[in-house]
């Protein structure tokens, strides 16, 4: 099978495929033995940034689970780092940012990156991974969208309300516009990074964007988005994902990408209808329910196949990641069942 050929790959452009293609987000982390393992002799960013052990954990869910295309092992805030923020991750309570950014002055104090070399490591384990897989299924790089990013840079880590983000984008629309264009293009930067190493598809991250009414996205986000994916290389697909989203996608469809990500609080069918036919679509099983039985995992990947009804351009995939809870043969069972049902 020549790479172009793979069914991920040939969903992302909707065009038809002998099965739906399955990937998890998370498909890689703590709910493996395998992962908690390497874990347990690297901090979470020695491991993202050692090329040789994060494209072992990039690995080990292609292996283990039979998914049809591998994610690169990393992080979306990585990033953010050699902008010299103070990036930890903490046991427990996940990542700090020790000096958040909330003025002009902050985005200014900000320390002027060169991709290539700060983030070296992550092109090099694309390297790697793509020597080891040898073509049996695609790699999908990604990075964190401009606005999730910005909230962890104006948060100062994880947030349920976004407050301080929200002010400073009302208030401070210069600091806002410029935080953003910032970010938006070390993404573009970095995300082309890995393309040249030899990602064959990318997936942006806007993972709390559904926590903004859709006139502040149109406002504050979409610009920054568009020129983000209007950056990037021709001709590798992109996914757009986010969640909470139900009343955002049109937004994230015009902001771009090739394949718009669901999260389970939408019903994929009439939602894949108002979104167009011109666009593909991922998701969108509840991750939680790969902790109920196999029975009701069947029941619940039946629903989705029966909705999507066979339309080109569906990649089966959870409507966010997976919880370090999910026992592994759950997962195995759910890349089974889509397989086998999607292919009658
Ligand atoms: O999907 C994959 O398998 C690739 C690896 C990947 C990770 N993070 C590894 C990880 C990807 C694509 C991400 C993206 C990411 N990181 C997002 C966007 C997607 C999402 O989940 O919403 C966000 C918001 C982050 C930031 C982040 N990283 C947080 C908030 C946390 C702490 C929360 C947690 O689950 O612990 C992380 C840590 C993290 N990133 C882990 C993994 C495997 C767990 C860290 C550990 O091993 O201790």
């Amino acid at each position: 099978m020549t790479d172009s050929a793979a069914p991920f790959l040939l969903a992302c452009r909707r065009e038809a495929t002998p099965f739906t293609p399955v990937w998890l987000m998370r498909q890689a982390g703590r709910y493996m033995p395998e992962y908690r393992a390497l874990r347990a002799r690297y901090g979470f960013l020695e491991l993202c940034k050692n090329p040789e052990a994060a494209a072992e954990v990039t690995l080990q869910p292609v292996e283990r689970l039979g998914v049809d295309a591998a994610i690169l092992f990393a992080d979306i805030l990585l990033v953010l780092e050699p902008l010299g923020i103070g990036l930890e991750f903490t046991t427990g309570d996940g990542p700090r940012i020790h000096r958040p950014v909330r003025s002009l002055a902050d985005v200014e104090r900000l320390d002027s990156v060169a991709v290539d070399e700060a983030l070296s490591c992550v092109f090099e384990t694309v390297r790697l991974v793509k020597k080891a897989l040898a073509g049996r299924v695609p790699l999908i790089g990604f990075a964190g969208a401009p606005f999730t990013l910005a909230s962890y840079l104006v948060e100062g880590g994880p947030s349920r309300e976004f407050l301080l983000t929200k002010c400073l984008m009302r208030d401070e629309p210069a600091a806002w516009d410029a935080l953003m264009s910032r970010l938006s293009d070390i993404t573009a930067g970095y995300v082309n990074g890995q393309i040249a190493a030899g990602a064959q598809a990318v997936q942006l991250f806007d993972s709390w964007v559904g926590t903004l009414s859709p006139a502040d996205s149109r406002d504050f986000v979409v610009p920054y988005s568009r020129r983000v994916i209007q950056r990037l290389t021709p001709g590798i697909p992109v996914i757009h994902f986010g969640t909470g989203t139900a009343g955002l996608l049109h937004l994230m469809k015009a902001a771009g990408g090739d394949v718009i990500g669901l999260d389970w609080r939408v019903e994929i069918g009439p939602t894949w209808t108002r979104l167009g036919d011109d666009v593909a679509v991922q998701g969108n099983l509840d991750p939680a329910v790969l902790l109920a039985s196999i029975g009701e995992i069947r029941r619940r990947v039946t629903e989705i196949l029966d909705a999507v009804a066979k339309r080109p351009g569906h990649v089966f995939n959870l409507g966010h990641g997976v919880h370090k809870e999910t026992p592994v043969d759950h997962v195995i069972a759910l890349v089974d069942i889509v397989h086998e049902l999607s292919a009658r």
